[in-house]
């Protein structure tokens, strides 16, 4: 089944970006079907049947298929874009549909998740990706593209057929969006670690876009702060490190000062935040490996208040967002 046919994609969590590439990859030809959780979020999804996309320069509108995740059908190639903690529930949701030669791609902010699935589902064919890509939802299955980047995509300690990893590259490419095959996917994973440790984190507790922090003396030295220790970490794990992480940061803070960052949004809306896997897990490295984290661990004292104090504010928008993802 794995050869030159055209692949049928399930996306599961119909966020940002789950929306940008159901419409990336149903442009490419390519059958998708947007998984959702419950009839709510299906009804409202069917009353357009569409994923709408606002760039710079366009608004554009293409029709996708939606389902539940109860249903039934084999589940041949699945994207996973769902909140870090939300992937084992995911998984779970649409075991009864996947079979061996499945294949999973999880893209999620932060990490530790690999592990957790490797250990739940051991069987599961699956890749790890991570994106540079600005994306944020305006309404449900309406979203705005603030910046197309590269996306990087990577097999997990070989969990992999490296020729059907090459397939699913191959066929991610025809996306056209810009995607690479990383062969030392830890080292971007760990990157875009010390940018979610940062730039999310302070822009939520700070409330602003991503290029406030780096106006002021005290948010770059903050900066710096987090960045020294979540490389100290990833020295101590051995992992390859081209740019330091405070340069790689600020320059991310630069290109992207007009955005408000994931975290952000989560904020506002009372939603849970992905905190317990950046600098939540730095701060569980740092004790495997008995190196301290101050600063991290500060960050994320001010943060659980933070989002304590966001979610009790917004008790009542929770049924509605909470069926989105
Ligand atoms: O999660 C995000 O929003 C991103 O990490 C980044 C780079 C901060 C863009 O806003």
């Amino acid at each position: 089944m794995h050869k030159d046919v055209t692949p049928v994609w399930h996306i599961l969590g119909a966020g940002a970006m789950g929306c940008l590439w159901a419409y990336y990859l149903k442009s490419a030809g390519h059958p998708t079907t947007l998984l959702l959780k419950n009839c709510a979020a299906l009804e409202r999804f069917l009353s357009t049947g569409n994923i709408t996309i606002n760039s710079a320069t366009s608004l554009a509108s293409l029709p996708v298929r939606a389902e539940l995740t109860t249903q039934k059908g084999n589940i041949d190639y699945l994207l996973l874009t769902t909140k870090a903690y939300d992937v084992i529930p995911a998984l779970s949701a649409v075991a009864h549909r996947l079979h061996p030669n499945s294949v999973v791609i999880l893209m999620q902010n932060g990490m530790g998740i690999a592990e957790q699935v490797c250990q739940q589902f051991p069987e599961l064919n699956f890749l790890l990706a991570t994106t540079t890509i600005g994306a944020h939802r305006n309404a449900p299955f309406c979203i705005t593209e603030a910046g197309l980047g590269p996306t990087y995509l990577g097999n997990f300690a070989q969990c992999m057929d490296p020729n059907l990893a090459q397939q699913v590259y191959n066929y991610l490419c025809e996306s056209n969006l810009d995607i690479s095959f990383e062969p030392n996917l830890n080292a971007r994973l760990w990157q875009k670690l010390a940018i979610s440790c940062t730039i999310n984190p302070l822009t939520a507790i700070l409330n602003c876009k991503n290029g406030e922090l780096i106006k002021s003396d005290e948010g770059i030295q903050l900066i710096k702060a987090i960045c020294d220790e979540v490389e100290t970490i990833a020295q101590a794990n051995k992992i390859a490190i081209n740019q330091p992480y405070f340069q790689q940061v600020l320059n991310v803070a630069k290109q992207t000062a007009e955005n408000y960052s994931s975290m952000w949004q989560d904020i506002q809306r009372g939603r849970q935040t992905e905190i317990q896997y950046t600098n939540g897990f730095v701060i569980q490295q740092g004790e495997n490996l008995q190196v301290e984290t101050p600063t991290n661990q500060w960050l994320i004292d001010i943060f659980n208040q933070l989002e304590e104090e966001s979610s009790q504010a917004h008790t009542h928008e929770k049924n509605y967002s909470d069926y989105l993802h």
